[in-house]
């Protein structure tokens, strides 16, 4: 098992290294670590506190398989165009843009080759802005878990494109949907700094426009 230098306990350390680690290692990753990113997942907050959630913890290689097909189906499909006609976002370059680009496509094709994923799911049959503001909390919560122990995640939602078909490969009962696949794994590259505009572009005081005086 790889060893860890990269894990930190500083919760702003951790926010501001949590980069997308879409090039994972395959080497297995302790169920004891597993069950300290699900709790933290667990400790978030969910509306009326309902915790209407399930973690799905995937190490089936014939269900990340199934999944993975058609998660490169829709960047066959969808995303690979979308980025070849896009802009680099805020704080990117058409260098940075270019690299994200290679990172997607490669955890496209080796998605079901991450070690573990974990798989957050909801109960209810419409998943909509509201339901998804009672799962992304825990959900970031435990990519933040994975960074703060040198686990490498992304946050991926694009399965659900193909949301029944992927639901039923990974065996989701009706009633429940899944919002997130994070493929959690020992990141290959190093965690580091993230690609941000400016905070004076997105952060307004009293007058929307006027730049909140951050130092
Ligand atoms: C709602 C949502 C869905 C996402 N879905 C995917 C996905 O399916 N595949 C992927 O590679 N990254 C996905 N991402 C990751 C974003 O592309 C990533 O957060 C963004 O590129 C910023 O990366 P950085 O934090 O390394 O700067 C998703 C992020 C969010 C918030």
């Amino acid at each position: 098992m790889p060893e860890n230098k990269a894990g930190t306990n500083d919760i702003f350390e951790a926010m501001h290294t949590c980069r997308a680690m879409r090039r994972l290692k395959p080497d297995p990753v302790p169920d004891e670590l597993i069950a300290k990113i699900l709790k933290a997942g667990q400790a978030a907050a969910s509306g009326g506190n309902t915790q209407r959630w399930k973690f799905l913890v995937l190490k089936d290689p014939a269900k990340k398989k199934a999944v993975q097909t058609y998660y490169k189906k829709l960047f066959d499909e969808v995303v690979g165009p979308r980025y070849a006609s896009s802009a680099p976002p805020p704080g990117s370059d058409p260098a940075k843009f270019k690299r994200q680009h290679s990172a997607v496509q490669y955890l496209t094709d080796h998605y079901h080759e991450a070690p573990v994923w974990i798989v957050a799911c909801l109960e209810g049959e419409n998943p909509n802005r509201t339901a998804g503001s009672s799962i992304y909390p825990a959900v970031q919560n435990m990519l933040l878990a994975a960074r703060a122990l040198g686990l490498g995640s992304t946050l991926t939602t694009r399965h659900t494109g193909y949301d029944k078909e992927c639901d039923a490969a990974m065996g989701i009962p009706a009633g429940y949907k899944s919002y997130a696949i994070l493929p959690i794994g020992y990141p290959m590259g190093n965690f580091g700094p993230l690609g941000r505009g400016p905070l004076s572009d997105v952060a307004y005081l009293d007058n929307w426009g006027t730049p909140f005086p951050a130092a």
